[in-house]
């Protein structure tokens, strides 16, 4: 087995590749930083259409090229990446990384980091470098200690220029101090700051701690605009005028398999998760929060159709887990309403598979809707002029907008409310 020294040297000279595992936001985000720096990657992913798709170039992660300003496409065809679902096309590779999912249907789930493990173990890598979310118990019951393994959870935050895979700091920690050293090296490549935890435990902890305290704060937030009959967005611009401060906005509900997810990490290796309660509240009250919310909107609205604009977690990204909107579509549908349903980044037939709910063509179908919700600030959203939403909105239907995508609006629309500025109604 060649040295750490050589290893570095035969990546950063294209003799050896780096082996990714999952072409998700995360895997395909490595690969793309890494042959920016000139290392190549093999990229294995077990979803056969996923990388064909990826063979012709095109990524189906979005925005991420535009947030990295690289091109998947580029890479490709220049050699240095190199899709695949063929296993054997990985057996030879000596450092991999680990970006598979951590989670089912909103709950941590240990299986997929667990097969791959099981998978890689015997071609005998020199490192396995873990970038998924771990809860730190995994770390024992996978036995970790014991493996060429470092936690080198991601944290990266893409939108945001600082919180990238390069810019952000990254916090490590490897089996042995040899490892450690060669997974310092192998992340230097792109990161600029990186930072050794003392165990593998406290590694994986960071991403869930900081997460399941944000989660307590936006929930708060989130509370609050459910309470007060004032500007409760405006307090949150006032108060984010603090340097010690955030911008903290008011959802109905805080999604995706981060931040929420963050808790439930923690609790989970916790020895007496229920002295979390503060974690916990946390999560029930998230879910909690969508089902106030559509009972208030059916009790004051009578809707007998609803209009819902959106099903994913955040703008313009294409990852619909523990949604607003998905949240919202379930309580309506439970009340026997009928619900329309458009997202821009999914397909007529993806509406109907993932919601039951039959196609919103936007924005012509808002005339037969006596509620629209619009709970993610899609751009597209964002970007129809007003005379457009007005023409195509039914006399007195409610408008209830969570984010406030059309507030700029408010003097032109009738029956127009946003979550956190006046939902009092
Ligand atoms: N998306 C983010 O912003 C973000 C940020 C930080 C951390 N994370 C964490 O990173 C991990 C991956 O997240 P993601 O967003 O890339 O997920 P993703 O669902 O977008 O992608 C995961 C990919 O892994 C593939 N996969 C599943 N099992 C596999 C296997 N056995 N072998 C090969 N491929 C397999 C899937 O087909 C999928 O393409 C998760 O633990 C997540 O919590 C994500």
């Amino acid at each position: 087995m060649p040295s750490s020294f050589e290893l570095i040297n035969d990546l950063r000279t294209g003799k050896e590749s780096i082996g990714v595992i999952g072409a998700g936001f995360i895997g395909t985000s490595t690969a793309l930083y890494y042959a920016h720096e000139g290392v190549k990657s093999v990229v294995y992913d077990v979803d056969p259409a996923k990388i064909d798709r990826y063979k012709k170039g095109e990524c189906d992660v979005i925005n991420l090229e535009s947030w990295s300003g690289m091109s998947l496409k580029e890479f490709v065809v220049k050699g240095m990446i190199t899709p695949t679902n063929n296993f054997e096309d990985i057996k030879n590779v000596k450092i991999f990384f680990v970006a598979v999912p951590t989670e089912r249907g909103g709950e941590p789930l240990i299986d997929y980091v667990k097969k791959v493990l099981e998978q890689l173990i015997p071609l005998n890598p020199k490192l396995i470098l873990i970038e998924s979310t771990l809860a730190p118990n995994w770390v024992k019951e996978l036995g970790l200690n014991n493996l060429p393994v470092c936690v080198a959870t991601r944290r990266d935050w893409f939108s945001n220029p600082n919180c990238t895979l390069k810019t952000l700091t990254r916090i490590y920690c490897a089996a042995t101090p040899e490892l450690d050293k060669l997974s310092n090296d192998l992340m230097s490549i792109v990161t600029i700051n990186l930072r050794k935890a003392s165990s593998m435990e406290v590694s994986s902890l960071v991403k869930a701690i900081e997460n399941a305290i944000w989660h307590v704060e936006l929930v708060a937030v989130q509370e609050l605009a459910m309470i007060y009959d004032l500007d409760v967005d405006e307090i949150l611009q006032h108060v984010a005028t603090h340097p010690q401060r955030m911008r903290w906005y008011a959802n109905i509900k805080v999604g995706g398999y981060c931040v929420p997810l963050g808790a439930k990490y923690v609790r989970d290796s916790a020895d007496h998760p229920e002295n979390l309660r503060l974690f916990t509240a946390a999560i029930e009250q998230n879910e909690r929060t969508p089902v106030e919310v559509v009972k208030k909107l059916v009790e004051k609205v009578k809707p007998k159709v609803v209009g819902v604009l959106g099903i994913t977690y955040k703008n313009d990204l294409r990852v619909h887990t523990l949604s607003p909107g998905i949240a919202v579509i379930t309580e309506l549908k439970k009340l026997g309403i009928t619900v329309l349903v458009n997202d821009i980044f999914y397909s007529e037939k993806e509406i109907d598979s993932i919601t039951g709910c039959k196609w919103l063509n936007y924005p012509e179908d808002m005339k037969v809707c006596d509620l629209v919700i619009v709970t993610i600030d899609h751009k597209k959203y964002y970007e129809t002029p007003v005379w457009d939403i007005m023409r195509n909105i039914k006399k007195d239907a409610v408008i209830v907008d969570n984010l406030g995508v059309w507030n700029r609006y408010k003097g032109f629309l009738k029956n127009y409310y946003q979550f956190s500025r006046n939902f009092k109604m």
